[in-house]
């Protein structure tokens, strides 16, 4: 990061929390998880919860499963107890399958330990699946420890406020230590909330309310007069696009559904029969059997795009079929598909009743 001098503005690091804050008190998004404004002592096991299911999620697609959570598992003991399936099914449709395997793995580790979360930030990152941010995010928010708290609309706030043009990912170390900077001992899951608030409301990607922000004064990016070019992002690479095929076989009523493999894509979901497309290539594993295509299913991975060719049985008996279970089709939402198979299932149910 390259210190600048700027006569325009008024730039002391620790002048950034008192503003933030007093912004935050009247300003604070009021979100189910969440403490109000200065209360001490959110739940850690919401908090938690919240910020694993945030994880390249937004706040609007968290809201319903993060209530449906707590009322089936209102405490972190409940869910150890869970079946793994239905923990699984409950998350469909919120995208990163790992997130809930480690969910249940850090809920059992939390409750052989007496089923009270870890208060510190070193304590937090030692449970599994609790990575960097998570463990800080838990120990400021639940406990109010200092923690340098970096999501990424807090990158992109601290980017602008120092003025940091250091591209994306190499910037991100620049961008944790001028976040160390500005982080108060006070009031320090305030604080990292009233950022992420900033980043989502005011300092938005492409155009910035600075008018309303009140950091505006302090803030390098606004004077150097194009904060929204801020953080820099080394050029992504053009996804590549896999091929696949899903088959829908469907006999009495009942469709056939596997359980994929605990590891890798969607790993310990629920899914259609398919011929094992992945991240590295398109599917060759084709069923035997007499099929016709119904049309192609478009979903966006993070690294790949997956065309997948939905598959129906032309003829009466499809020649081997896979292991799995005959699920009612009047009953497919609560199989609890990944959201790729649940566009197929929409996609086949819509031919078949024509
Ligand atoms: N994104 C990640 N954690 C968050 C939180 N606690 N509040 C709002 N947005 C968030």
């Amino acid at each position: 990061m390259q210190a600048r001098e700027d006569a325009a503005i008024s730039f002391d690091p620790e002048a950034i929390a008192p503003s933030l804050l007093t912004w935050y008190d009247v300003h604070a998004r009021r979100l189910p998880w969440r403490a109000l404004p200065g209360e001490e002592g959110a739940d850690p096991y919401r908090v938690w919860l919240s910020e694993v299911m945030l994880q390249q999620t937004t706040v609007a697609a968290v809201g319903p499963y993060f209530t449906k959570f707590l009322e089936r598992w209102p405490t972190v003991d409940d869910l150890a107890a869970a079946d793994d399936a239905d923990v699984m099914a409950a998350w469909a449709g919120l995208g990163y399958y790992a997130r809930a395997r480690n969910l249940l793995a850090c809920a059992r580790a939390v409750a052989a330990q007496g089923g009270v979360f870890p208060d510190t930030e070193e304590a937090l990152r030692a449970l599994p699946g609790l990575g960097d941010y998570t463990a800080a995010a838990v120990a400021a928010i639940a406990y109010g420890r200092r923690a340098v708290v970096v999501d990424a609309n807090v990158e992109r706030v601290v980017a602008r406020l120092f003025a940091i043009d250091e591209p994306l990912p190499g910037g991100k170390a620049a961008i944790r230590f001028a976040a160390g900077q500005v982080t108060p001992d006070v009031r320090a899951g305030d604080f990292a909330q009233a950022m992420m608030d900033l980043g989502a409301t005011i300092c938005t990607a492409r155009s910035p309310r600075c008018m309303l922000c009140p950091l505006a004064a302090q803030c390098r990016g606004r004077a150097e007069g194009a904060p929204e070019r801020l953080p820099v992002k080394a050029a992504k690479k053009p996804k590549p696009v896999r091929q696949g095929r899903a088959y829908w076989i469907e006999r009495d009523g009942a469709v056939l559904l596997l359980r994929r493999p605990g590891r890798g894509m969607l790993g310990g979901m629920r899914a259609l029969p398919d011929d094992g497309w992945s991240a590295k290539g398109d599917g060759a594993a084709a069923l035997d059997g007499d099929w016709k295509s119904a049309g192609v299913v478009r979903h966006g991975f993070t690294h790949f795009d997956l065309e997948l060719q939905l598959m129906l049985c032309a003829s009466a008996e499809a020649a081997s079929l896979p292991d799995g279970e005959w699920w009612p089709v009047v009953e497919i939402e609560a199989a609890g598909l990944p959201t790729v198979f649940a566009k197929a299932a929409r996609l086949a149910i819509a031919e078949r009743n024509g």
